[in-house]
C-alpha cells in the first residue's frame, strides 16, 4: 500500500481539468478504441460529483468520481442501465471513472478510492451503490469490496463504449455491516 493520500477536489478544480485532459485518457490508452476520439473527457455530471484525486509531484496519477441519484433514469450512462436493471433502493451512489496512471498501478490506489467512495456513499445515506464493468478484473476487485452481478446493460449507445461489448451491472447495498 502506497503513502500518496487522496484528497477530495471539485470538478472545476484545476487538477480536474488535467484529469479531463490527461490522466482519464492516458489511463484508458492501452484500450485505444476508447479514447481514439476524445482529446478531452468530461460530461455534466463531472460538475456536481464528489471526485478524488491521488496527487505525485503535482501531477495527478489517479482519480475516481461519486454521484448521488434518485432514480436509475438519473445515473451517468443511464441508458445502459434503464430496462436492464433490478429497481433499486435510492439514493443510488454511482462509483465511476476510476483511472490510475499505468505506472501507478498494482499499488492499491484504486483499491483505496473504491473505499472512500463507498464509505462515503454510506455517510451520505445511500441505499445502495451502483458500478459497470466488462473486465473480469475489475469485476472481481468491486466483488471483493462487496458488489454482486445484477445483470448485464444494454449496449452503449456511444460507439467508443459499445465496441468493448455489454457491461456486467454491479451492484451493492449499503450500509455493508
Ligand atoms: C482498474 C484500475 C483503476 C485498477 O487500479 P490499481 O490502482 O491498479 O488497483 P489496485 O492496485 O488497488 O488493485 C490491483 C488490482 O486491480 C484489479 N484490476 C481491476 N481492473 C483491472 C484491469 N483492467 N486490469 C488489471 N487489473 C485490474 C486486479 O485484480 C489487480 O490485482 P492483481 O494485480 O493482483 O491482478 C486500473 O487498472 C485502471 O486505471 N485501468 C484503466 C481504467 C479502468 O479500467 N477503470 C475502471 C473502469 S470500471
Amino acid at each position: 500500500m502506497s503513502n500518496l493520500h487522496p484528497q477530495e477536489v471539485t470538478g472545476d478544480s484545476p487538477l480536474m481539468e488535467r484529469v479531463y485532459k490527461e490522466l482519464r485518457l492516458t489511463a484508458w490508452r492501452e484500450q485505444p478504441r476508447m479514447v481514439e476520439a476524445l482529446s478531452y473527457w468530461r460530461d455534466e455530471i463531472d460538475s456536481t460529483a464528489r471526485h478524488w484525486v491521488i496527487v505525485d509531484a503535482g501531477i495527478a496519477i489517479a482519480s475516481a468520481r461519486l454521484s448521488f441519484h434518485n432514480s436509475l433514469e438519473d445515473l451517468p450512462d443511464a441508458e445502459i442501465f434503464v430496462g436492464f436493471c433490478p429497481t433499486l433502493p435510492t439514493p443510488i451512489a454511482s462509483i465511476n471513472r476510476l483511472v490510475v496512471h499505468p505506472d501507478y498501478r498494482r499499488r492499491g490506489y484504486g483499491t483505496r478510492l473504491d473505499n472512500i467512495r463507498l464509505k462515503a456513499a454510506e455517510e451520505w445515506g445511500c441505499q445502495c451503490a451502483i458500478a459497470s464493468s466488462t473486465e473480469p478484473k475489475r469485476i472481481k476487485q468491486l466483488a471483493d469490496r462487496g458488489f454482486k452481478v445484477v445483470g448485464t446493460g444494454r449496449e452503449h449507445p456511444h460507439p467508443m463504449y459499445a465496441k468493448r461489448g455489454r457491461q456486467k451491472i454491479l451492484v451493492c447495498l449499503l450500509p455493508r455491516d
